[in-house]
């Protein structure tokens, strides 16, 4: 998908680049009529305008439609499971640390003090979901975690000296052996 709206951005800038230099060829000419080429650059110009809003829309659409970052498009299921995060400078205080795979985990993220950025990642350089972390409100985020395994909870937003110690771990079993809810 990726590679389609690059190979797409592509083609359209060329189609600019083209325009531009037609335009600008017609109008170096010296015994050109000047007003009959603006006025045709002008036309071009709004049609290559709308041409564009309407190509950006469509591959605004097309490559958005499957959002990356799992849990939006759930966001008014019933979860499974609730956690509740609070967001401190400088650490994370999370009611209960250990889910199962496979049910469906609302995370209910608030801050006490400034704004943070709550964001689980599966290793150090794969975001399976984020929101804000911020005083006065409650964001939930659900997950479905597919893979077992220990996922790390860091801060995304800039909140003071430690910002990079707010550090957590969320433990994704098959089977919880203590009652947790
Ligand atoms: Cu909390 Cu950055």
């Amino acid at each position: 998908m990726q590679d389609i709206a690059w190979i797409t951005s592509l083609i359209l800038m060329a189609v600019v680049a083209v325009a531009f230099l037609w335009v600008a060829a017609g109008a170096s000419k010296p015994d050109g009529d000047a007003g009959g080429i603006a006025r045709s650059g002008f036309q071009w110009r709004a049609r290559l305008f709308w041409i564009v809003i309407a190509a950006g829309g469509v591959i605004s659409l097309v490559t958005l439609w499957d959002w990356p970052i799992a849990g939006h498009a759930t966001a008014a299921n019933r979860p499974d499971a609730v956690v509740r995060a609070v967001g401190h400078q400088w650490r994370w205080e999370l009611d209960r640390d250990t889910v199962k795979v496979g049910e469906l985990v609302e995370f209910q993220i608030t801050a006490s003090d400034v704004n943070h950025g709550f964001a689980i990642y599966k290793d150090k350089k794969h975001m399976v979901a984020q929101a804000q972390a911020m005083p006065g409100y409650v964001n939930k985020l659900q997950v479905r975690f597919i893979e077992p395994g220990e996922y790390e909870v860091l801060c995304l937003e800039y909140c003071g000296l430690a910002h990079h110690g707010m550090r957590a771990v969320i433990k994704v079993v098959e089977h919880v052996h203590e009652p947790y809810r």
